[in-house]
Protein backbone atom coordinates (compact mmCIF):
# COMPACT_ATOMS: atom_id res chain seq x y z
CA UNK A 1 0.00 0.00 0.00
CA UNK A 2 1.69 3.06 -0.73
CA UNK A 3 2.17 6.04 1.68
CA UNK A 4 1.57 9.73 1.44
CA UNK A 5 2.22 12.43 3.24
CA UNK A 6 -0.55 15.17 4.19
CA UNK A 7 0.71 18.32 6.36
CA UNK A 8 3.15 16.82 8.23
CA UNK A 9 0.56 13.43 8.64
CA UNK A 10 1.73 9.80 7.03
CA UNK A 11 -1.36 8.48 5.79
CA UNK A 12 -2.17 5.13 3.28
CA UNK A 13 -3.95 5.01 0.26
CA UNK A 14 -6.82 2.96 -0.09
CA UNK A 15 -8.96 1.59 -3.04
CA UNK A 16 -8.30 3.05 -6.69
CA UNK A 17 -11.63 4.81 -7.89
CA UNK A 18 -10.69 5.70 -10.65
CA UNK A 19 -7.79 6.58 -13.77
CA UNK A 20 -7.44 9.34 -16.19
CA UNK A 21 -4.86 10.11 -18.83
CA UNK A 22 -3.05 12.14 -16.16
CA UNK A 23 -3.01 9.92 -12.64
CA UNK A 24 -4.65 7.97 -10.96
CA UNK A 25 -7.34 8.80 -8.48
CA UNK A 26 -7.59 6.80 -4.63
CA UNK A 27 -9.96 7.00 -1.17
CA UNK A 28 -7.60 7.50 1.77
CA UNK A 29 -7.49 4.99 4.85
CA UNK A 30 -8.38 7.48 7.48
CA UNK A 31 -9.74 9.91 5.61
CA UNK A 32 -13.27 9.17 4.78
CA UNK A 33 -15.06 11.61 2.20
CA UNK A 34 -11.72 12.54 0.96
CA UNK A 35 -10.01 11.26 -2.45
CA UNK A 36 -6.37 11.67 -3.35
CA UNK A 37 -5.20 12.21 -7.17
CA UNK A 38 -1.53 10.75 -7.82
CA UNK A 39 0.17 12.58 -11.28
CA UNK A 40 1.42 9.87 -13.47
CA UNK A 41 5.28 10.52 -12.44
CA UNK A 42 6.61 12.64 -15.97
CA UNK A 43 3.71 15.54 -15.21
CA UNK A 44 4.64 16.12 -11.40
CA UNK A 45 6.95 18.70 -11.96
CA UNK A 46 4.75 20.06 -14.57
CA UNK A 47 1.67 20.24 -12.35
CA UNK A 48 3.33 20.99 -9.01
CA UNK A 49 3.19 25.14 -9.27
CA UNK A 50 0.10 25.27 -10.61
CA UNK A 51 -1.87 22.60 -7.73
CA UNK A 52 0.33 24.42 -5.15
CA UNK A 53 -1.31 27.93 -6.34
CA UNK A 54 -5.13 26.48 -6.51
CA UNK A 55 -4.26 25.11 -2.91
CA UNK A 56 -2.83 28.55 -1.10
CA UNK A 57 -6.41 30.74 -2.90
CA UNK A 58 -8.30 28.02 -0.78
CA UNK A 59 -10.61 27.15 -3.74
CA UNK A 60 -11.69 23.97 -2.25
CA UNK A 61 -13.54 26.01 0.52
CA UNK A 62 -14.95 28.16 -1.32
CA UNK A 63 -17.34 25.42 -3.30
CA UNK A 64 -18.28 21.80 -2.80
CA UNK A 65 -19.29 21.75 -6.03
CA UNK A 66 -16.38 21.39 -7.27
CA UNK A 67 -13.36 19.36 -6.18
CA UNK A 68 -10.80 21.65 -6.26
CA UNK A 69 -7.19 20.77 -4.77
CA UNK A 70 -7.45 20.99 -0.91
CA UNK A 71 -3.90 19.92 0.19
CA UNK A 72 -0.64 19.43 -1.19
CA UNK A 73 -0.09 15.28 -0.95
CA UNK A 74 3.93 14.51 -1.38
CA UNK A 75 5.95 10.73 -0.94
CA UNK A 76 7.74 10.40 2.55
CA UNK A 77 11.11 12.22 1.27
CA UNK A 78 8.98 15.50 0.56
CA UNK A 79 8.47 15.09 -3.17
CA UNK A 80 5.19 16.12 -4.23
CA UNK A 81 2.41 13.73 -5.92
CA UNK A 82 -0.49 14.87 -6.27
CA UNK A 83 -3.37 16.68 -4.01
CA UNK A 84 -6.64 15.84 -1.57
CA UNK A 85 -10.06 16.88 -2.78
CA UNK A 86 -13.42 15.79 -1.73
CA UNK A 87 -14.35 12.52 -2.65
CA UNK A 88 -17.70 12.38 -4.86
CA UNK A 89 -19.23 9.08 -4.29
CA UNK A 90 -22.98 8.03 -5.40
CA UNK A 91 -22.64 10.17 -8.68
CA UNK A 92 -22.95 8.89 -12.08
CA UNK A 93 -21.17 10.77 -15.11
CA UNK A 94 -23.82 12.96 -17.06
CA UNK A 95 -23.86 11.35 -20.34
CA UNK A 96 -24.94 8.35 -18.59
CA UNK A 97 -28.23 10.33 -17.00
CA UNK A 98 -28.73 12.09 -21.15
CA UNK A 99 -28.52 8.98 -23.01
CA UNK A 100 -32.15 6.92 -22.63
CA UNK A 101 -30.31 3.70 -22.48
CA UNK A 102 -27.88 4.22 -19.84
CA UNK A 103 -30.68 6.73 -18.00
CA UNK A 104 -32.62 3.06 -17.77
CA UNK A 105 -30.24 1.64 -15.83
CA UNK A 106 -28.41 4.10 -14.00
CA UNK A 107 -31.30 6.38 -13.31
CA UNK A 108 -34.39 4.54 -13.70
CA UNK A 109 -36.74 6.75 -11.37
CA UNK A 110 -35.84 10.17 -13.53
CA UNK A 111 -38.29 12.43 -15.52
CA UNK A 112 -38.06 15.29 -17.47
CA UNK A 113 -38.80 17.38 -13.91
CA UNK A 114 -35.64 15.69 -12.89
CA UNK A 115 -33.70 16.29 -16.16
CA UNK A 116 -34.38 19.90 -16.27
CA UNK A 117 -33.78 20.19 -12.57
CA UNK A 118 -30.21 18.58 -13.09
CA UNK A 119 -29.80 20.99 -16.34
CA UNK A 120 -30.14 24.18 -14.00
CA UNK A 121 -27.70 22.53 -11.89
CA UNK A 122 -25.03 22.25 -14.12
CA UNK A 123 -25.07 25.65 -15.32
CA UNK A 124 -25.38 26.69 -11.40
CA UNK A 125 -22.14 24.38 -10.96
CA UNK A 126 -20.70 25.93 -13.79
CA UNK A 127 -21.54 29.78 -12.46
CA UNK A 128 -19.54 28.76 -9.30
CA UNK A 129 -16.59 27.92 -11.12
CA UNK A 130 -16.41 31.21 -12.54
CA UNK A 131 -17.38 32.99 -9.68
CA UNK A 132 -14.41 31.74 -8.18
CA UNK A 133 -11.92 32.82 -10.87
CA UNK A 134 -11.20 29.84 -12.93
CA UNK A 135 -12.76 28.71 -16.19
CA UNK A 136 -13.38 25.23 -16.56
CA UNK A 137 -11.71 25.19 -20.42
CA UNK A 138 -12.31 21.43 -20.87
CA UNK A 139 -15.96 20.96 -20.29
CA UNK A 140 -17.28 17.64 -21.20
CA UNK A 141 -19.45 15.30 -20.30
CA UNK A 142 -17.10 13.14 -18.06
CA UNK A 143 -16.32 15.89 -15.45
CA UNK A 144 -19.88 16.87 -14.56
CA UNK A 145 -21.36 14.04 -12.27
CA UNK A 146 -24.49 13.66 -11.22
CA UNK A 147 -26.38 12.21 -8.12
CA UNK A 148 -29.72 10.34 -7.68
CA UNK A 149 -31.07 13.27 -6.41
CA UNK A 150 -29.97 15.79 -9.32
CA UNK A 151 -27.35 17.40 -7.63
CA UNK A 152 -24.16 17.94 -9.57
CA UNK A 153 -20.42 17.86 -8.52
CA UNK A 154 -17.48 18.42 -11.08
CA UNK A 155 -14.40 16.76 -11.30
CA UNK A 156 -11.08 17.26 -12.66
CA UNK A 157 -10.67 20.71 -11.23
CA UNK A 158 -6.77 20.73 -11.67
CA UNK A 159 -7.09 21.23 -15.11
CA UNK A 160 -9.55 24.42 -15.17
CA UNK A 161 -7.76 27.57 -16.44
CA UNK A 162 -6.50 29.62 -13.09
CA UNK A 163 -4.47 32.77 -12.87
CA UNK A 164 -2.50 34.31 -9.63
CA UNK A 165 -1.02 37.17 -9.73
CA UNK A 166 -0.87 37.83 -12.69
CA UNK A 167 0.38 33.98 -13.66
CA UNK A 168 -1.96 31.98 -15.93
CA UNK A 169 -2.17 28.11 -15.26
CA UNK A 170 -3.58 27.11 -18.76
CA UNK A 171 -6.32 24.01 -19.41
CA UNK A 172 -4.25 22.54 -22.29
CA UNK A 173 -6.79 20.35 -23.64
CA UNK A 174 -10.74 20.51 -25.10
CA UNK A 175 -12.84 17.69 -26.34
CA UNK A 176 -13.87 19.01 -29.63
CA UNK A 177 -18.04 18.07 -29.56
CA UNK A 178 -17.87 20.52 -26.56
CA UNK A 179 -15.59 23.56 -28.25
CA UNK A 180 -17.03 26.24 -29.52
CA UNK A 181 -16.44 27.07 -33.34
CA UNK A 182 -13.72 30.20 -32.53
CA UNK A 183 -11.26 27.35 -30.80
CA UNK A 184 -11.32 24.69 -33.56
CA UNK A 185 -7.78 25.08 -35.18
CA UNK A 186 -6.06 26.48 -32.24
CA UNK A 187 -3.58 25.45 -29.95
CA UNK A 188 -5.82 24.80 -26.69
CA UNK A 189 -2.36 24.45 -24.48
CA UNK A 190 -1.66 28.34 -25.25
CA UNK A 191 -5.04 30.41 -26.26
CA UNK A 192 -6.88 31.84 -23.20
CA UNK A 193 -9.60 30.59 -22.76
CA UNK A 194 -12.92 32.51 -21.34
CA UNK A 195 -16.22 32.02 -19.70
CA UNK A 196 -18.23 32.70 -23.08
CA UNK A 197 -16.18 29.23 -24.34
CA UNK A 198 -17.62 27.36 -21.06
CA UNK A 199 -20.90 28.44 -22.08
CA UNK A 200 -20.88 27.07 -25.33
CA UNK A 201 -19.69 23.96 -23.79
CA UNK A 202 -22.58 24.23 -21.09
CA UNK A 203 -25.28 24.66 -23.72
CA UNK A 204 -23.81 21.06 -25.86
CA UNK A 205 -24.41 19.84 -22.24
CA UNK A 206 -27.49 21.09 -21.84
CA UNK A 207 -29.22 20.16 -25.09
CA UNK A 208 -27.83 16.40 -24.80
CA UNK A 209 -29.82 16.71 -21.53
CA UNK A 210 -33.10 17.94 -22.64
CA UNK A 211 -33.07 16.18 -26.61
CA UNK A 212 -32.22 12.80 -24.65
CA UNK A 213 -28.21 12.42 -25.70
CA UNK A 214 -28.58 14.24 -28.93
CA UNK A 215 -25.77 17.09 -29.81
CA UNK A 216 -27.08 20.49 -31.42
CA UNK A 217 -24.95 19.79 -34.56
CA UNK A 218 -26.01 16.61 -35.23
CA UNK A 219 -27.59 16.81 -39.02
CA UNK A 220 -27.12 15.41 -42.82
CA UNK A 221 -25.19 18.05 -44.38
CA UNK A 222 -25.53 17.74 -47.93
CA UNK A 223 -21.21 17.89 -48.22
CA UNK A 224 -18.50 14.85 -47.87
CA UNK A 225 -18.96 13.05 -44.50
CA UNK A 226 -17.71 15.62 -41.68
CA UNK A 227 -17.03 14.60 -38.02
CA UNK A 228 -18.99 16.50 -34.92
CA UNK A 229 -15.86 18.86 -34.84
CA UNK A 230 -16.14 20.36 -37.90
CA UNK A 231 -19.96 20.46 -38.17
CA UNK A 232 -19.40 23.20 -34.87
CA UNK A 233 -16.08 24.74 -36.41
CA UNK A 234 -18.25 25.17 -39.76
CA UNK A 235 -21.16 26.45 -37.32
CA UNK A 236 -23.51 24.13 -39.19
CA UNK A 237 -26.08 24.14 -36.99
CA UNK A 238 -29.10 22.55 -38.43
CA UNK A 239 -32.24 23.11 -35.63
CA UNK A 240 -33.08 26.03 -37.29
CA UNK A 241 -35.06 26.50 -40.38
CA UNK A 242 -33.79 30.05 -41.06
CA UNK A 243 -30.32 29.17 -41.33
CA UNK A 244 -30.57 26.00 -43.63
CA UNK A 245 -29.70 27.17 -46.83
CA UNK A 246 -26.36 28.77 -45.37
CA UNK A 247 -25.31 25.39 -43.47
CA UNK A 248 -26.67 22.79 -46.33
CA UNK A 249 -27.88 20.57 -43.22
CA UNK A 250 -31.19 19.41 -42.46
CA UNK A 251 -32.14 18.11 -38.76
CA UNK A 252 -31.28 13.97 -38.48
CA UNK A 253 -34.17 11.90 -39.01
CA UNK A 254 -36.81 11.45 -37.19
CA UNK A 255 -36.99 15.51 -36.18
N1 LIG B 1 -13.08 13.85 -6.59
C1 LIG B 1 -13.37 12.67 -7.15
N2 LIG B 1 -14.27 11.84 -6.56
C2 LIG B 1 -14.56 10.64 -7.12
N3 LIG B 1 -14.01 10.18 -8.25
C3 LIG B 1 -13.12 10.96 -8.89
C4 LIG B 1 -12.75 12.24 -8.38
N4 LIG B 1 -11.84 12.78 -9.22
C5 LIG B 1 -11.65 11.88 -10.19
N5 LIG B 1 -12.40 10.78 -10.01
C6 LIG B 1 -12.45 9.57 -10.87
O1 LIG B 1 -11.18 9.40 -11.47
C7 LIG B 1 -11.27 9.51 -12.89
C8 LIG B 1 -10.06 10.29 -13.42
O2 LIG B 1 -10.04 11.57 -12.86
P1 LIG B 1 -9.70 12.87 -13.73
O3 LIG B 1 -9.41 13.98 -12.80
O4 LIG B 1 -10.76 13.09 -14.75
O5 LIG B 1 -8.36 12.36 -14.43
P2 LIG B 1 -7.42 12.95 -15.54
O6 LIG B 1 -7.34 14.42 -15.35
O7 LIG B 1 -6.16 12.23 -15.28
O8 LIG B 1 -8.02 12.56 -16.86
C9 LIG B 1 -12.60 10.20 -13.15
O9 LIG B 1 -13.14 9.86 -14.39
C10 LIG B 1 -13.45 9.71 -12.00
O10 LIG B 1 -13.96 8.43 -12.28
MG1 LIG C 1 -7.32 16.37 -15.95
Amino acid sequence: MQEIVIGNSRFSVAELIGKGGEGEVYAIKGRSGQAVKIYNAGLRSKREDKVRAMVGEGLAIKTDLVAYPGEIVTDNQGNFLGFVMRLVSGYRPLHELYSPKSRQRYFPKADYRFIVHTALNVARAVGKVHQTGCVIGDLNHSGVLVAQDATVALIDADSFQFRLNGKSYPCVVGVPDFTPPELHGKNLASVERTIEHDNFGLAVAIFHLLFMGRHPYAGRYSGPDISMGDAIAQNRFAFSLTRQSATRTTPPPAH
